[in-house]
């Protein structure tokens, strides 16, 4: 079965038909700008246009940068404040036609993973990051999702910051880090993580997840660290199987 996965992100909205049964694209990906500011208006109306681009009716699987409960967005870190309480699955609906799953984008990408990625099989506790503008999280018990958790503005301890505002790609970038300065701040962050949560794997996704061998060697926490095997696909993936019928 093929289902239309999409992925909000901060600078782009992506959207891939995927075969929910092998976790492949089924087609090519398709990508608009995200509005800025990112509003409901803005983005739901880019939404609704990448989805008639596909031509496509059916189950539709949203994921969106920030905490979703019931297709409702609760927070906005990297959005308008002005999501905040949106009925975006609602909205996202009658935009498009079709029946519309909306989660967390960390959550997704994290769901892709543990069916399909670097998580198949692995029992246990399991943290998905995806780290890119911000630094989003996905915790896995035994394969089960715990949704919506927002490790990415956890305080690291003797900090002012969160640790996306130390540890994410856009800092790294911001602040022209060199890959040994940046590894060290994300292997303090992930050794908090470890301290509180003693995960079994760790899973890192998002675009600097493709320099991997730049960084994954330099850390120092005790479980495994892997990258995400479906790496920027994740999202669009993950979107797709979350809309798939049971
Ligand atoms: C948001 C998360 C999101 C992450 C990655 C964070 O700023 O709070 O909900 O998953 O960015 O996009």
């Amino acid at each position: 079965m093929e289902i239309l996965g999409i992925d909000v992100g901060g600078s782009g909205i992506k959207g891939a038909l995927v075969n929910v049964e092998t976790g492949q694209l089924a087609g090519g990906r398709r990508r608009l700008k995200t509005p800025q500011p990112a509003t409901p208006k803005g983005v739901i109306a880019t939404v609704g246009k990448l989805v008639r681009k596909f031509d496509y009716q059916g189950p539709l699987g949203v994921g969106f940068p920030a905490i979703v409960l019931d297709g409702v967005v609760m927070s906005a870190a990297n959005v308008s404040p002005k999501w905040v309480g949106y009925p975006g699955a609602t909205a996202m609906a009658e935009a498009t036609g079709c029946p519309v799953t909306l989660l967390n984008d960390a959550d997704v990408a994290g769901l892709a993973e543990a069916r399909f990625g670097a998580g198949r099989d692995q029992k246990g506790v399991i943290v998905v990051l995806t780290i890119g503008t911000g630094i989003g999280s996905a915790l896995f018990v035994d394969g089960r999702l715990v949704p919506n958790t927002e490790l990415g503005h956890l305080y690291l301890p003797g900090h002012r910051e969160d640790a996306e505002e130390y540890a994410s790609d856009r800092i790294r970038t911001e602040k022209k880090l060199k890959w040994p300065e940046w590894a060290g701040r994300l292997d303090k962050y992930l050794r908090h993580i470890e301290f509180l949560f003693s995960p079994n794997l760790f899973i890192l996704g998002g675009g600097v997840s493709r320099k991997h061998e730049k960084f994954i060697p330099l850390l120092t926490v005790r479980a495994p660290v892997v990258p995400a095997a479906l790496r920027n696909e994740a999202g669009i993936v993950g979107a797709a199987l979350a809309a798939a019928p049971l």
